[in-house]
């Protein structure tokens, strides 16, 4: 989706070298765009098309520095991928519990740029709550070693989550200590199907107060959305009988090896059938089972491609809110713009829905293409009036500053330009993302 031409291509292997780059390009005025596995949906480390940035890639600083397991902490470097981090952890008897589509590829220095969430947020969190300290190039070639494991730190402003969701645009982080959890010795999947997104508001709720902290993921997901998989992805077929409005993809997870879960997920649905929120469900019953309904989500993403062009959208509401959300939207758009079709799906359990769109059956793509502005004003309009977010995980990038500026509180986008322009007075780290073009 997105191209761009770099002036050049500079692979640091160490803080060290990383500082020096920095610094030769602050001198002599040339703009930075840091960059990691290059999996983001936005565009944020996709170089300007003028050939005079340079792309920065973190990709060889790819070490893990310590892991201390008394203070349960892992201090990597950002070009490590996250699935060799999740291994490492692993290795170590532990979890690294951040999970997502892109992580045999997307690197930590990317994960903590952007504050990427995935499919475990629900239960431990997104990339901000998973880190405890930072290692940080400052756009004028200082290091900041924040490199610190501490749950508990009060001295003042707590910089790193500046640094944390900011893009590239503050600095360049280079290193973290990221928290650590027990590893999970059962797990539990259930594919669930609902009458409606409110069953599964109730639904959550209720496995929630009957399994707490072992509610690990709740996936939402429409029709529509698994038609697509069904169409488009090699080896995947439709686990329950006739089709069903919407579905739920639901995780239990614990450390006790030969955890009851099952038991608990039938009891929980037992009660949400009586009370008419499930239709039909299934229980995994090894992990084969749960991988091929994991697929089922994981999928969707890539099988939309193959029905045109999608038109992504990644936003947030309260939990609470979901329902209306979709009724009011969907209502919105098929008015507007009758025959698209509307690819619900997403973490329901953190109210992040990727509310996707693609071109009504047998149209072309250009006339759907040439909509795409106005397709998106609807979605973020009604995203404002639920008080939500345009952006839930993917971050800004050069696909959403405008949108940002138009939708979120000028106060609050004044005072972002003021952190801008206080850690960048030059504007050369990561230009023309998060900030609209020319504000920066
Ligand atoms: C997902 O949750 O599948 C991704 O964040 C959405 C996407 O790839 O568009
Ligand atoms: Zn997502």
């Amino acid at each position: 989706a997105y191209q761009g031409r770099a002036a050049l291509v500079v692979r640091p292997a160490t803080t060290e070298e990383v500082a020096a780059v920095v610094r030769l390009c602050h001198d002599a005025g040339v703009a930075l765009v840091p960059q990691g596995g290059n999996t983001g949906l936005c565009g944020g480390s996709i170089p300007d098309s003028s050939g005079r940035q340079v792309v920065l890639s973190l990709t060889r600083m790819k070490r893990i520095r310590e892991i201390d397991l008394a203070n349960e902490t892992i201090t990597v470097e950002a070009g490590v991928i996250l699935q060799q981090l999740q291994e490492a952890a692993s290795q170590a008897g532990r979890l690294f519990p951040l999970s997502l589509g892109a992580e045999g590829s997307c690197t930590v220095g990317g994960n903590l740029a952007t504050n990427a969430g995935g499919t475990a947020v629900l239960r431990y969190g997104n990339m901000r709550e998973l880190t405890l300290g930072l290692e940080v190039v400052l756009p004028d070639g200082r290091v900041w070693h924040g490199l610190r494991g501490l749950r508990k730190d009060n001295t003042g402003y707590d910089l790193k989550h500046l640094f944390i969701g900011s893009e590239g645009t503050l600095g360049i982080i280079t290193a973290a200590v990221l928290k650590l959890f027990p590893g999970p010795h059962s797990t539990g999947t259930a594919w669930v199907a609902l009458p409606t997104p409110q069953a599964a508001v109730d639904l959550i709720g209720h496995v929630r107060s009957l399994c707490a902290d072992r509610l690990t993921g709740f996936e939402m997901m429409s029709r529509q959305s698994l038609e697509f998989v069904l169409d488009h992805v090699a080896g995947c077929s439709d686990p329950l009988q006739g089709p069903h409005p919407w579905y739920a993809l639901i995780e239990l997870r614990d450390t006790v090896p030969d955890a009851p879960l099952d038991l608990l997920l039938e009891s929980g649905l037992g009660h949400a059938f009586e009370t008419g929120w499930v239709i039909d469900a299934v229980i995994a019953s090894n992990q084969t089972q749960a991988a091929a309904l994991w697929a089922l989500r994981e999928g969707i993403s890539e099988a939309q491609n193959h029905e045109g062009p999608s038109l992504k959208h990644d936003i947030s509401v309260p939990v609470s809110q979901i329902p209306a959300f979709i009724e009011r939207t969907d209502s919105a758009l098929q008015q507007a713009f009758p025959g698209v079709r509307i690819v619900s799906y997403g973490h329901m359990g953190d109210g992040n829905l990727h509310y996707n769109i693609s071109k009504p059956l047998g149209h072309a793509d250009a006339p759907f293409k040439a909509q795409e502005q106005a397709i998106m004003q609807v979605i973020y309009q009604m995203t404002s009036a639920f008080n939500g977010s345009i952006s839930a995980e993917h971050g800004l990038g050069q696909a959403k500053p405008d949108a940002a500026a138009h939708f979120k509180d000028p106060l609050e986008i004044e005072l972002m330009r003021a952190i801008k322009h206080t850690l960048d007075p030059t504007g050369l780290m990561n230009p023309g993302k998060v900030f609209a073009t020319g504000l920066e």
